[in-house]
């Protein structure tokens, strides 16, 4: 979503009469766009703007903006914590910035934080995409499921989905751009609703534009996922067999902690039901670890659920306790040596379950979409992306376009990676 943000931003820009350099030390304006969602993040993106302060140093009119969470979180405190930011723009002021880049370069700094957090949709903005074979969409803003861990709903505000024809009209327009896949974004993709059309009847609508290849969407609450929808995946070959579902624990005591709403038993009768609908999807889940609380009982449920599951991606997340959050109340009573014991054992855990699901796609045909050369590799060998979203790396002699559907047989295999030949 912050990508799409960015992309979003630059459109804005691009539309006010800016232009994007590529070199840093060229740019009059330098905008950072954050994330809250764990400390983590946040201490990386003041690193950065030390960083950029040694440069500005160097030209003293360089305005630097920060935008995104952290800007909505911290507002003017963050002009406080690091002399070189200018401004903070929270993530529903982005129509607001060509305003604020004015009041800066004529020398009356402004803030803005707050405009629109329960309606901004930025339905008529067009993004400034960057190149690729891949075009995210946002069909819908915000979050209103408060999990006890989460700054998300405070900082994005509650959820509100764009109407269905400007969704439609920018897949078309993004379709003649090139673009092959089509990623429908949100904190909360299957809780759109506008009029009566749902998220089941979007996509198939989307599916239906001529040139969206394969469609993507990013993320799914366990309570919306519906039988509807898993049949809608299981029926239209456009559609990816990609479900990204987080789970967070394997713990109904800290399920229930979290606020999540959900059993552990309900989850797996959830991804059950979608091995028997859709065959055999690409499955991939969000864990945190460490959450206040989380005992060694508790961890081990959650590597029973993951044993017992076998995903075919797992996100590790240590606890990161948030500011103004429900679990904030609690003690952060995890060690950090424990919390990243707890990680690595679960990361190594997902890594064999991994290598053994992708080893048993050794000798089988797989249809990828080509992206790109493969840079790490040397020349003829190309890059792509099965249907269930695995990377897959295969060698040819010719030339094979980006954007191109090619079926390779897979040869052999790594946790996160499939090798083949082109068939
Ligand atoms: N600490 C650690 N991880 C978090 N996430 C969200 N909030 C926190 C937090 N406070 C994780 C969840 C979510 C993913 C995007 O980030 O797993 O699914
Ligand atoms: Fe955060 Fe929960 Fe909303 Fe996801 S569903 S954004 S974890 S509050």
């Amino acid at each position: 979503m912050n990508k799409y943000d960015s992309e979003l931003v630059a459109g804005i820009l691009k539309s006010a009469g800016y232009e994007a350099v590529d070199d840093i030390e060229m740019a009059d304006i330098v905008l950072i766009n954050t994330c809250s969602v764990r400390e983590h993040a946040e201490r990386r993106v003041l690193d950065k703007i030390d960083s950029y302060y040694t440069a500005k140093r160097k030209s003293p009119h360089t305005i630097i903006g920060v935008l995104g969470c952290m800007a909505e979180r911290l507002g003017p405190k963050l002009l406080e914590m690091s002399p070189a930011v200018s401004f903070a723009l929270g993530p529903d002021a982005y129509r607001n910035l060509p305003n604020v880049l004015e009041l800066h370069r004529s020398g009356r700094p402004h803030t803005d934080i707050r405009i629109d957090t329960n309606t901004e949709t930025y339905t008529d903005i067009y993004p400034s995409r960057c190149k690729g074979i891949s075009a995210w969409i946002a069909i819908m803003r915000g979050c209103n499921n408060f999990c006890s861990y989460c700054i998300v709903p405070y900082l994005r505000g509650r959820e509100r989905s764009r109407p269905v024809d400007d969704i439609l009209d920018e897949t078309r327009k993004i379709v003649n751009e090139g673009f092959k896949e089509i990623v429908l974004l949100g904190q909360n993709v299957n809780s759109y609703r506008y009029g009566d059309v749902d998220f089941p009847r979007l996509i198939e609508r989307v599916s239906q534009i001529d040139g969206a290849e394969r469609i993507r969407f990013a993320t799914s609450h366990p309570k919306d996922l519906s039988p509807d929808l898993l049949r809608i995946i299981a029926g239209n070959e456009k559609i990816c067999s990609h479900i990204h579902l987080a789970v967070q624990s394997g713990s109904n005591a800290i399920l229930k902690a979290m606020n999540r709403n959900y059993t552990r038993e309900h989850f797996i009768s959830l991804i059950t039901r979608a091995r028997e609908i859709i065959g055999d999807p690409g499955i991939y889940t969000d864990i945190i670890v460490g959450y206040p609380g989380e005992s060694e009982q508790d961890f081990e449920d959650t590597i029973d659920l993951v044993e017992q599951l076998r995903f075919d991606g797992v996100f590790c997340f240590k606890y990161s306790p948030r500011e103004g959050t429900k679990a904030y109340e609690l003690k952060d009573d995890i060690s950090e040596e424990d919390k990243a014991t707890r990680l690595i054992r679960l990361n190594a855990l997902q890594k064999q379950i991994a290598f053994e699901r992708n080893s048993k796609l050794i000798g089988s045909m797989q249809r990828i979409l080509v992206e790109g050369p493969d840079k790490k590799r040397k020349a003829g060998h190309f890059m792509g992306r099965t249907d269930t979203n695995k990377i897959a790396i295969f060698r040819h002699k010719n030339q094979v376009s980006v954007g191109d559907m090619v079926d390779i047989r897979i040869n052999e295999v790594s946790g996160m990676t499939l090798f083949g030949e082109l068939i």
